[in-house]
């Protein structure tokens, strides 16, 4: 869907460089995928805790919590799952365009879907595997969405009855085998890194 006609881009007064003086670090997209119960959640709200105690300005889009709100009219269907992709990337560009370091947390399945949100942030975008296979992720299945998957409750569940398509080249892999401790730290050395103002 494109809406380009008759449209004019309207410059900023600020800069992203002002901005990035200002806030102490820049602006930046820190695209964490992976299938449901990998941990994305929870390391994503971990690491923007970890960020604001650094004094950073960090913020998580969360899959579940935007689906209450911003996607409630989107489902589970890949053409419901691109266009909730498509407008995460491009409040996620927004977001770090205004200076903010922010987190997304959505399984993002489809390697096309990922790769045009990269494009919307440019540069300032990485993606972060969060790395779990199906078994771990069902052996933990923090929410029971597993089971009644494998019950035929859930149609369409990723990894089960949808596909999930593995980074190949992301920015950044954690590999939640590992503990907690040694994949946030590893997040935010990486995160710190790449947002120095
Ligand atoms: S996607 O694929 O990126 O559009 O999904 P996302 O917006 O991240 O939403 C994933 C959360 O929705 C819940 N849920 C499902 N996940 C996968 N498949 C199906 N069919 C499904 N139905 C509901 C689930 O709680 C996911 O949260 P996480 O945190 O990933 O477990």
């Amino acid at each position: 869907m494109s809406n380009d006609k008759n449209l004019t881009k309207v410059s900023h007064t600020v800069s992203p460089g002002e901005r990035a003086a200002k806030n102490g670090h820049k602006g930046a997209v820190i695209w964490m995928t992976g299938l449901s119960g990998s941990g994305k959640s929870t390391l994503s709200m971990a690491l923007e805790r970890e960020l604001h105690e650094l004094g950073k300005q960090a913020y998580v889009l969360d899959g579940d919590n935007v689906r209450f709100g911003l996607n409630a009219d989107l489902g589970f269907s890949p053409e419901d799952r691109t266009e909730n992709i498509r407008r995460i990337g491009e409040v996620a560009n927004l977001m770090a365009q205004a200076g903010l370091i922010c987190i997304t947390a959505f399984i993002s399945p489809y390697r096309e879907d990922r790769e045009r949100a990269r494009k919307a942030s440019g540069e300032a975008f990485y993606e972060v595997y969060v790395k779990a296979d199906v078994a771990m992720c069902e052996e933990r299945d923090p929410k029971g969405l597993y089971k009644k998957a494998r019950a035929g409750e859930i149609p369409e569940f990723t990894g089960i009855s949808a596909p999930y398509e593995e980074p190949e080249k992301p920015e950044l892999e954690v590999d939640t085998a590992e503990t907690f401790g040694d994949c946030l730290a590893k997040l935010t050395e990486f995160v710190v890194e790449k947002t120095k103002a």
